[in-house]
Formats: C-alpha cells, sequence, structure tokens
C-alpha cells in the first residue's frame, strides 16, 4: 500500500515494519530504495529474495547522517570525509571499509560498504525514526526497489508495478534527481568512481582535491556491483542509441509500416501515423536525468517494440545519463 510519507503515522508504521524485518520502500532524491534493517541478515535476504538479485551482490546502507557512517565502517579515509563534507546528504555513495561484525549481509560477504545519506526528507524522517527506536535501527539496506536488471523506479507507481500492493511504499512524489547516486570507493588509496551520477566528475574532484580514477584504470578486478554490470537498467522494448539523422531517415523509410517504436530525442523528428511515439528529451542534463527512468517506463507500457534514442551532448553533465543509457541499450 502506498502511505504519505509526510506523515508522521506512515513513518511510525514503516518502523515498526523494519523492526519486525520485513521490508519497506521510501523515496530517495535519486530513485525509490527497498529498505530492510541493514543489522539484520534475515532482513536482508528478504530483499535479496524479492529483487531476484544474486546475494553476492552488495547493497547500499543508508544512514541519517555522516558520524552514523562509523556504525558499519571500521574506517573514514580522509579523501571520504572530505566527500562527506561536501556532498552528505546527497546523491553520493561511497565504498568503505567494513566494520567485522556490521551489515555483512548487505556488504554481500564483502570487507568493504557502501553508504549513502540520503538528502530527500521522507528517508531522512525514516532514518532519523529508525535511529531513535528502541532498539535502535542503525542504518537501512535499500537497493533501488526494482525486480533485478530492470529500470529503477522514480514514483511510487513504479513501485508497485514492481512489487505488488502488499509491500508498504512511502510516498515522496517523483524523485528529484532521477538517476542512482554516484559511487566512489575510497579503499584503494586513490578514490575509484565505481558509477557516475549527477555530480560530474570535476565536482567530485574538486570536494576531494584528487584526480578520480577509472574501475579500468585498477590493477586488480572491480568488486561485484550490479549497477555496474554491461546490461543493467534495461526496459523490456529493445533500446538503440541512433543520431537523429539516421533516427529521422529510419522513421522516413519505414513510413506507415513502422512497427510500435518509442522515440526519446533533443532534436525535433518527424513521425507518420500513431505507431511512433516521440518524446522530447530536454536540453538540460538534470532534467533529463529526472524523466529518464519514467521515460523508458512509459513506453514500456504502451508496448513499444523499439526505444530510439538520441545520444545525449558528449559533455560532462551527461555522462550519468549517458551511463544509464548505454547499459539500457546493452540489454
Ligand atoms: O541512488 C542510489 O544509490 C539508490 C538509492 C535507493 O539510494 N540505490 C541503489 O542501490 O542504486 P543498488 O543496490 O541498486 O546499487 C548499488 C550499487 C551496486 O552496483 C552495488 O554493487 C554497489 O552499489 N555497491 C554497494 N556496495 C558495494 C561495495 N561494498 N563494493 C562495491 N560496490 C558496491
Ligand atoms: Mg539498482
Amino acid at each position: 500500500m502506498i502511505l504519505p510519507g509526510d506523515h508522521p503515522d506512515s513513518i511510525a508504521r514503516a518502523v515498526a515494519t523494519l523492526a519486525a524485518g520485513e521490508l519497506v520502500a521510501l523515496p530517495t532524491e535519486t530513485v525509490y530504495g527497498l529498505a530492510a534493517d541493514a543489522g539484520r541478515d534475515d532482513a536482508v535476504a528478504k530483499i535479496f529474495a524479492a529483487k531476484g538479485r544474486p546475494s553476492d551482490h552488495p547493497l547500499i546502507v543508508h544512514v541519517p547522517d555522516a558520524p552514523s557512517a562509523t556504525h558499519f565502517a571500521s574506517s573514514v579515509p580522509p579523501v571520504a570525509q572530505r566527500l562527506m563534507d561536501a556532498f552528505w546528504p546527497g546523491p553520493l555513495t561511497l565504498i568503505l571499509p567494513r566494520r567485522a561484525q556490521a551489515g555483512a549481509a548487505a556488504a554481500g560477504g564483502q570487507a568493504t560498504i557502501g553508504l549513502r545519506c540520503p538528502a530527500h526528507p521522507v528517508a531522512h524522517a525514516l532514518l532519523l525514526a529508525c535511529a531513535q527506536a528502541s532498539p535502535p535501527i542503525l542504518g537501512l539496506a535499500a537497493p533501488s526497489a526494482n525486480r533485478f536488471g530492470r529500470v529503477s523506479p522514480t514514483m511510487p507507481a513504479h513501485v508497485e508495478s514492481e512489487f505488488g500492493a502488499s509491500l508498504l511504499i512511502l510516498d515522496g512524489g517523483a524523485c528529484p534527481v532521477g538517476i542512482e547516486s554516484s559511487i566512489v570507493d575510497c579503499t584503494r588509496g586513490v578514490p575509484v568512481l565505481l558509477r557516475p551520477g549527477v555530480l560530474t566528475r570535476e565536482q567530485i574532484e574538486s570536494a576531494c582535491g584528487e584526480r578520480l580514477r577509472d574501475p579500468l584504470d585498477m590493477p586488480d578486478a572491480a568488486p561485484r556491483a550490479s549497477g555496474t554490470l554491461a546490461s543493467h537498467y534495461a526496459p523490456t522494448a529493445k533500446v538503440r542509441l541512433m543520431p537523429a539523422g539516421m533516427l529521422q531517415t529510419a522513421l522516413d523509410v519505414l513510413g506507415a509500416d513502422a512497427p510500435r517504436i518509442g522515440v526519446y530525442a533533443r532534436t525535433a523528428i518527424r513521425a507518420r501515423g500513431d505507431s511512433v511515439r516521440v518524446r522530447r528529451m530536454p536540453d538540460d542534463a538534470a532534467e533529463t536525468a529526472r524523466q529518464l527512468f519514467a521515460v523508458l517506463r512509459e513506453f514500456d507500457d504502451q508496448q513499444v517494440r523499439l526505444i530510439w534514442v538520441e545520444p545525449p551532448p558528449d559533455e560532462p553533465a551527461w555522462d550519468g545519463v549517458r551511463d544509464r543509457l548505454r547499459r539500457a541499450a546493452a540489454g
């Protein structure tokens, strides 16, 4: 059921559900998360089961503030502290060394843990209420609230369509960021960008005072991260990235014979008949991030067979959107 997230009764009900070892969906500024008490391996196991996600893929643990990170992290390297100071609460996840007894199931058994302090007021209210419960719930393990390999949800209705009406979903409206947090690994001596989000490389580098490395630059293989699998975030329809000119030509050639196609482009595209659904991609990267997953889901709901997308501009502000589109197209 979907409950108003800004109501204290909803928060109390969510805390009681989590304390009983059950799952709750919560809004964050990036996407909706499917949450469990990070301190209970039995509760965390339900997340993996519900998502159909392999249990050795680590989840992100959400905390109410930066000091709470030390419940799960055995240390906070200086570079991580600088990033927390600059971006928490906000759309940034830090990979830190894990405390031996904390969040083992959430971390997928790894010696590291992904931590994030979300900026959404409903997420914040829930995390605070959890911390104040007795016994306290010190963190919420929460991957995106979608089945494994599917597009992340940015609206309560998306979550309900993934997991059904029995799940308690806190309604926080449409997620203002729209794509998942940037992930920086702070356990390798140098900061490594595992997943781009809406924060630009430049913003992150200027906060840490160091160049960000890419996983491929690192000598050892990157830890398992499902958000970094080549084909992830895929809608049901086949996604293809195509320059606007080619896209227009293909539509012109197909004419009235075009199958159901969803088109998402910044350039104005002409299409005949109503088998082709055209959505205009905004000129602004942040605006596009906000609507991207909802647009992909709408195309799926309209049962298009193909989604043709004009590649985003080759600019740093578009890194997160470009990354998600590339992965969707690899599906
Ligand atoms: O914006 C977000 O980050 C959303 C909201 C709900 O907070 N969460 C999210 O979670 O995207 P999820 O589980 O779908 O993606 C988490 C990513 C995965 O790629 C996971 O493998 C990686 O974070 N990750 C988590 N812990 C890690 C660790 N210890 N080492 C390496 N990667 C880790
Ligand atoms: Mg995910």
